[in-house]
């Protein structure tokens, strides 16, 4: 399973990067608005920089909902970096975008997808990923990780070669719940990659190894 960080921040990329274990980057405008990053010309900027840390596919996305804006976008974007895959809403626009962009040879990854219905139209549209939002679902009391599996079930039925990233990725669990459910990348905040870390018994057992060590 391949890790993605969801964020816009370079130095949480870095980070993630220095841990070796960062195969892409996926943002979204709530994330740049978050980084406080504006203007078409220093979004673009970001993406060049993201591209230059990380050796894997890095998300943008487009902001426009009808076709022609997302073709005009989506290819000034694809066109920063070979790594770039286009970022597409699930909309019937978006649908036809993704068509548009397969058949050009530009990679897509189809965001906002909440069912499965969503996903095989994604995937029969050619899009390079599809994300399940598993964090908004669980919030909306829908098991986001049963959608993940729903998903996986499906494109191996057809060998659809569009990859399940699972994004609304909460925390640690989530993780490995989708790794469970065989989701081919997870795309995550920092700081659920770091929490991976953690068990009590490894602070324990390794405080006890460099005491009998020290004695
Ligand atoms: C996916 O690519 C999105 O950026 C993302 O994971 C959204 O997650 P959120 O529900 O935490 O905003």
């Amino acid at each position: 399973m391949k890790f993605f960080i969801d964020t816009a921040n370079l130095s949480q990329i870095k980070e993630a990067q220095d841990l070796g274990v960062l195969d892409g980057v996926t943002t979204n405008p709530s994330l740049m608005a978050k980084e406080g990053i504006r203007g078409q010309a220093n979004i673009e900027k970001l993406y060049t920089d993201i591209c230059n840390i990380v050796e894997g596919d890095v998300s943008a996305e487009v902001i426009s909902t009808d076709l022609a804006g997302m073709i005009k976008e989506g290819e000034k974007l694809a066109a920063l970096h070979p790594r770039i895959v286009v970022k597409v809403p699930m909309i019937k626009d978006g649908v036809k975008a993704i068509r548009y962009f397969t058949n050009k040879g530009i990679r897509t990854n189809c965001t906002l997808v909440f069912s499965p219905g969503q996903a095989i139209l994604a995937a029969k549209a050619g899009a390079a990923y599809v994300s399940p939002f598993i964090g908004r679902l669980d919030d909306n009391s829908v098991d986001g990780i049963e959608l993940i599996k729903q998903i996986v079930h499906i494109y191996k039925n057809y060998n659809f070669r569009t990859q399940v990233l699972a994004a609304s990725i909460r925390h640690s669990v989530h993780i490995v719940r989708c790794a469970e459910a065989g989701a081919d990348v997870v795309t995550c905040p920092l700081s659920a990659i770091m929490d991976l870390l953690k068990h009590p018994l490894t602070d324990i057992g390794l405080a006890k190894f460099l005491a009998d060590h020290n004695k």
